[in-house]
């Protein structure tokens, strides 16, 4: 079997997104759309992946590290941008796809079947994948002859009437036979009303030399092309609809799907149930039978089975939550660890911290972990008791079995199984409020 290369074309400018970061970072699902793809062309296990860019892209060469860089110096179209990818393909024989950055919904089998076709014949030199949008908007329309054959791409820009009524478009997605791929690259020039090469030009060029040209039909959408903001909210849209139809498959009810927000690496174990209303950033792990309740926010936490979180919580990086333990209505949690069975049960701040198991902290209990330059750590016992309104200044800690007493700021250590209080003696003058009442009606009158 021969092989398979990617190109993955990255370094147009995306003057359509109004943006300072290159179009290809802007993210799907928390995760950058040039990632997802080269996520989906990993699957197809190439022998070689080339990432065209601009010279001034670091953070997408970054991103798509270990991929090789190809360098385009301008952005002078598609068909210049694989020119500048030619050298790091010299030597390479077999199938070149061409993938475009901004197209990040494709999937590995849609790949497969254009391999395929390319390889059903050895005049074969082109197969282009086309689909047929609900609105064609401006992508480039396929021409086809009367036997179906694809005989050109022609861009919006440059059609008439006639070809701009034409259905069938040019997704981008390209198969290539590597034997032909430079020559006809070569014989691109930009005699066209944008001044730009075009890499669609190489059908007809192709066909011009005797080699035929085949397209296949993809599926709207995974093919949705991310020029400006509202394409990107669209294919933000379509992402999410698979991962919460792959949930829902995998065994977790979502009681509102359409307002449960994923990640694009979320994992949820069996018979997790979902409210209406919960957000995942990147990083979070939920394990069995565990429920979020409605309007929660969580990233980058791991939560163990069983535990209850929400509604309203906010589980933030570090957060790691073990099994049976209750985060309840407006608590935040960063960076610790709340250990099996712990309870923190209304509006708290738990924040580079220890909670032991089966420990409960009282309502209104705040780590006070920053001192406006460092960070501190707080660590509570196992089955300590912290009253409610308490105040921890970290570095803290508080014994197994201890309890504190509600309203206390305890900036000392409270050793396992003693009280630790701190609160001003309380005092109590007799009948003041009625007195107090009673010159106030006089004053009144
Ligand atoms: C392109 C196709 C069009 C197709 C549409 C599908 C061409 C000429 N047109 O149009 O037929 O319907 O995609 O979405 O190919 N890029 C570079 N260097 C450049 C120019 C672009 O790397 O000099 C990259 C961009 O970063 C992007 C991709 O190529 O990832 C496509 O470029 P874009 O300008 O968005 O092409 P479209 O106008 O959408
Ligand atoms: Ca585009």
């Amino acid at each position: 079997m021969s092989a398979i290369a990617a190109v993955v074309l990255a370094a147009g400018a995306g003057t359509r997104m109004k943006s300072a970061k290159p179009k290809v970072m802007h993210e799907v699902g928390g995760r950058p759309m040039i990632s997802h793809l080269l996520g989906t062309v990993g699957a197809l296990d190439p022998a070689k992946v080339v990432v065209v860019t601009s010279p001034n892209m670091e953070t997408v060469q970054k991103e798509v590290a270990p991929a090789e860089i190809a360098i385009q110096q301008e952005a002078l179209g598609t068909g210049h941008a694989v020119a500048a990818a030619l050298d790091s393909l010299a030597g390479f024989s077999g199938d070149v796809l061409i993938l475009y950055g901004d197209t990040p919904l494709i999937e590995a089998e849609t790949l497969r079947k254009m391999i395929a076709k390319r390889r059903e014949s050895a005049k074969c030199a082109v197969v282009v994948l086309g689909f047929e949008p609900d609105d064609p908007l401006e992508y480039g329309r396929l021409v086809t002859d009367a036997n179906g054959n694809l005989t050109a791409i022609v861009e919006f820009a440059d059609a008439n009437a006639e070809e701009r009524a034409v259905g069938l478009c040019n997704s981008g997605v390209m198969a290539i036979d590597a034997a032909h791929l430079a020559d006809l690259i070569k014989a691109v020039d930009n005699k066209n009303a944008k001044g730009e090469y075009y890499l669609t030009d190489i059908v007809e060029i192709a066909i011009k030399r005797g080699l035929t040209c085949a397209y296949v039909k993809g599926a709207e959408d995974e093919l949705l092309g991310v020029n400006n903001r509202a394409q990107l909210a669209e294919a933000e849209a379509i992402a999410q609809s698979r991962w919460r139809a792959a949930a829902m498959t995998a065994g977790a009810t979502l009681i509102d799907p359409e307002t449960v927000w994923f990640s694009h690496d979320t994992k949820l174990g069996r018979d997790v149930v979902i409210e209406p209303g919960v957000f995942f950033g990147p990083g979070v792990t939920v394990g069995d039978n565990v429920r979020i309740k409605a309007y929660s926010h969580l990233e980058g936490t791991t939560i163990g089975e069983k535990s209850q979180i929400g509604p309203f919580a906010r589980l933030r990086p570090g957060a790691e939550i073990a099994g049976d333990v209750k985060i309840g209505n407006f608590v935040e949690v960063k960076k610790s660890q709340i250990e099996t069975g712990a309870k923190v049960s209304h509006l708290s701040y738990i924040g580079d911290a220890r909670i032991g198991a089966e420990a409960n902290i009282g309502a209104g209990t705040i780590t006070c972990n920053y001192d406006g330059y460092d960070k501190f750590k707080t660590d509570i016992g196992a089955g300590a008791f912290i009253g409610s309104n308490t105040a921890l200044v970290a570095p803290v800690k508080v014994g197994d079995g201890a309890i504190v007493g509600a309203g206390s700021t305890i900036s000392k250590d409270v050793a396992a199984d003693a009280l630790g209080i701190e609160r001003a003696e309380e005092k109590q003058k007799a009948g003041w409020a009625k007195r107090f009442r009673d010159l106030k009606k006089k004053v009144r009158k």
